[in-house]
């Protein structure tokens, strides 16, 4: 029987989203404890569960707990931006070890047309996560980032090494971009001014790129919930086969790929999750504050690692893919490119697979698969009727 009491409290911010819900599953049952903090700007909440007694949790996390046969430590709506003290209240009441920070506005185009928004939001939201941070001695932190940061690829497979910040499309990717810079700008303090300042330990900082993440759990019980129009593919694709949607509308067949359409490193959501869990064990392989008797001389450790297959599909093989395995059609029109789109983006997947021992498992048709089998039993996602109550 584990004792759970002796493991490691994980904070997650945004845990109630898509990757943070999933996120969130893995580290549960890793015997992780997790506390969440959600503004739920991007997360279902039932005015009531199926007894009928208000449900504060999003559902999300509602079959989180279902699924993993255990309870998160708490659960707290907040966001980051304006409630700085209810966050440090979370610090004081919970003696969190590291944290995994989800928490950002996330849609392409939105960031196009609300820039202040996002800006306000994503790098505020951040500072004041990491000042809470460094006021409880907490210094372990995995960083939501992605590949967006990357703009153009100047040279394919994208390695870490590639340049970041010149030609990015949008503010989302700016936002991420810049708070990467300042992650590292943290972790490169140099330790004589650190102790001087009486700063006990650096900061060790992961910074996780993601492609293109896809897919749901297996189980088909949680899995990436649209509020409006989705602007991925993959979501448009899966609504398109429940006929939500009529078609496709596949951006552009003039590129420079195998059929002229788009090509994407897409990820399954399940391997997105592993590679949180495995970052972290990697992160907390350090020791924490409280084990470091002598302040550490050593500067802080800042490392990035791409989340992705290694492997880029096109849109047409993503849809024949789909159609295949899910025994569906779906019916697409060619038409204009998307302005900013890139036309062949993948990763290089070495480093993480050297230093994390991460490598993405689930194939194309396992993502598809386990899309359509999500869009299916829930056809408006978390707002879709689940009744399995088992804890
Ligand atoms: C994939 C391909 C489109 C929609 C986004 C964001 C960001 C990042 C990854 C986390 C492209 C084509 C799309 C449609 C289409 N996630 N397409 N018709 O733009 O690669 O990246 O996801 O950081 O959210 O950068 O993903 O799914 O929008 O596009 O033809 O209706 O599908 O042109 O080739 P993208 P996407």
């Amino acid at each position: 029987m584990t004792n759970y009491q002796t493991k490691p409290v994980i904070l997650v911010t945004g845990g109630a989203g898509y990757v943070g819900c999933h996120s969130v599953l893995q580290l549960l049952e890793s015997s992780y404890r997790v506390v969440v903090v959600d503004n739920c700007s991007n997360a279902y909440v039932p005015e009531e569960d199926s007894n009928g007694n208000i449900q504060s949790l999003p559902e999300s996390l509602r079959r989180v707990q279902i699924l993993a046969g255990r309870q998160l430590e708490a659960f707290y709506k907040m966001n980051l931006v304006d409630q700085t003290e209810s966050l440090n209240d979370v610090f004081m009441r919970h003696k969190i070890r590291a944290v995994i920070h989800f928490a950002a506005l996330k849609a392409v185009s939105e960031s196009i047309q609300q820039p202040l928004n996002y800006y306000s939001n994503n790098l505020i939201g951040t500072l004041n996560l990491l000042n809470v941070m460094k006021r409880h001695g907490c210094r372990d932190l995995i960083f939501s980032s992605s590949a967006t940061v990357y703009g153009l690829p100047q040279f394919l497979p994208v390695t870490e090494k590639h340049q970041v910040g010149q030609n990015v499309l949008n503010p989302y990717g700016r936002t991420k971009y810049m708070i990467e810079q300042i992650l590292e700008d943290l972790c490169s303090v140099p330790r004589e001014f650190s102790n001087k300042m009486n700063i006990p330990a650096p900061w060790n900082i992961i910074a996780l790129r993601y492609f293109n993440p896809v897919g749901a759990h297996p189980s088909g019980i949680i899995g990436e919930h649209t509020q409006d129009t989705p602007s991925n593919i993959m979501p448009y694709i899966s609504q398109v086969a429940i006929g939500k949607r009529d078609k496709v509308y596949i951006y552009g067949e003039d590129y420079d790929t195998y059929d002229g359409t788009g090509v994407r490193d897409y990820i399954h959501i399940m391997d997105l999750a592993s590679g949180h869990t495995h970052a972290l064990e990697y992160l907390l392989s350090t020791p924490a504050v409280e084990d470091v008797c002598e302040p550490s001389y050593n500067n802080g450790t800042y490392k990035v690692f791409n989340l992705g297959t290694g492997t880029g599909y096109s849109v047409i093989q993503l849809i024949q893919t789909f159609e295949y395995v899910n025994k569906v059609k779906i019916p697409y029109e060619i038409t204009f490119r998307r302005p900013g789109d890139a036309g062949v983006v993948y990763a290089d997947v070495r480093l993480a697979a050297q230093e994390l021992g991460w490598k993405a498992k689930y194939g194309l048709e396992d993502m598809v698969r386990d899309t359509y089998r999500w869009q299916v039993r829930f056809p408006d996602g978390f707002k879709s009727k689940y009744s399995d109550e088992k804890c």
